[in-house]
């Protein structure tokens, strides 16, 4: 695709990716994605904001292609889906300055080996002047690395943002049309490399309300028109209380597991609680991740097998205590043949949760009707203790 415009000399540029799915080895892309790059033409110099992966450099340089001259490469983020390519962009422009973080410069000498010459550190706050455009360098820690910062560029008031209120998308739109569909989008990605960092994040956001901003440009996904709809968003997720919602992961054998899951979920139901349910053999872990954002109670189902919790429910909680949601209360159910620690194992793999365990219902073989009238219980305590709470 070609360079598109946004501003008077101000472009996108980029790449759009149809056909991932997923990133990292390990975040499912259902939507595919996109890798964006700015141009600020000023009236004395010329920036580039960020690369691409690696993979379709090809893509940026052709866009580069009638570009004579960059002044600076302003590198937000050092994870190489955004600056895998700025080495190729310095054999093109190889007087250009890297602008980045203090903490970013060591990291991209370490993953790309950029010669410590090609770097210019900006504190916060620092300005850097284009002649009729003023970049403004705002450090925005851990969105999702630690050297993460945003550019503001205050003549234009666009807030150029890397990660931060990114989202997976590839679609031919360069703007937000559909808030509906990059709510979900934007959620899913807030909810697999931002929650863990909900606190500093909020700091960030905090630190971003005295600008006057009229439009966010993410390094994934779509241009915000309206910034006022993602800013909510992510405000919500991080300050928002938790909701009156079960996320239930679970895996079975021979199905009684399911039947306690089943039952469990029904008399939830009837209590007044929303549940969300993941079979964990056919999980897309970006859902699960979006449900504990605002999840109060998590609700593991599991077999015991080679005495302890089965892998895949031990994977999601290895997932859940990495993501570091708010959850407030966590229970485990599951059957077993003959004994085991699942209840031991499970519950010593979520150190980062701080949750209040509510009293776990195993049991041996197929599920009795004593075993019902557990999770009977079990639904009341979870029903109780979000009513108390305030959980709606
Ligand atoms: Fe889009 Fe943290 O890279």
């Amino acid at each position: 695709m070609k360079a598109r415009k946004i501003k008077d000399h101000i472009y996108w540029m980029g790449s759009v990716d149809w056909d991932s799915r997923l990133f990292d080895s390990l975040i499912p892309l259902p939507d595919g994605t996109s890798y964006n790059a700015y141009l600020i033409e000023g009236s004395e110099k010329t920036a580039l904001l960020d690369s691409v992966d690696p993979p379709m450099a090809h893509e940026l340089l052709s866009q580069l292609e009638g570009v004579s001259k960059i002044d600076y490469v302003v590198s937000q983020h050092a994870e190489q889906d955004h600056s895998g390519t700025i080495p190729r962009v310095l054999e093109k422009y190889p007087g250009a300055k890297v602008i980045s973080t203090p903490k970013a410069k060591g990291i991209l000498i370490d993953l790309l080996q950029i010669p410590e010459e090609s770097f210019i550190t900006v504190k916060d706050g620092e300005t850097l002047s284009l002649g009729d455009k003023t970049l403004k360098f705002i450090h925005a820690p851990w969105v999702h690395w630690p050297e993460t910062m945003v550019t503001y560029i205050e003549e234009d008031k666009i807030l150029f943002s890397c990660d931060f209120f990114g989202s997976h998308i590839a679609t031919t739109d360069l703007f937000v049309t559909d808030e509906g569909r990059v709510y979900e989008a934007a959620k899913r990605y807030f909810a697999e490399i931002m929650m863990p960092f909900r606190t500093v994040i909020k700091k960030n956001l905090e630190k971003l309300a005295s600008y006057d901003i009229e439009m966010i440009a993410p390094g994934h996904g779509q241009i915000f028109p309206r910034p006022a709809f993602i800013l909510d968003a992510y405000r919500d997720w991080i300050l928002g209380p938790p909701r009156n919602t079960v996320v239930l992961p679970y895996v079975t054998m021979h199905k009684s597991t399911k039947q306690m899951v089943d039952y469990l979920v029904s008399a939830l139901v009837e209590k007044g609680v929303k549940v969300e349910l993941f079979n964990l053999t056919v999980v897309d872990i970006g859902k699960l991740a979006m449900a504990l954002v605002d999840a109060a109670t998590i609700v593991v189902g599991t077999p015991t097998i080679l005495a302890g919790p089965h892998p895949y429910a031990a994977y999601a909680a290895f997932l859940a205590n990495a993501l570091r949601p708010q959850t407030k209360f966590l229970s485990i159910i599951g059957s077993y043949g003959w004994g085991g620690k699942t209840v031991e194992v499970l519950a010593g793999m979520i150190p980062n949760l701080k949750v209040e365990i509510i009293d776990p219902v195993l049991c041996k073989g197929a599920p009795t009707e004593q075993v019902f009238k557990a999770l009977d219980d079990l639904a009341a305590a979870i029903s109780a203790k979000h009513k108390e709470n305030g959980f709606i």
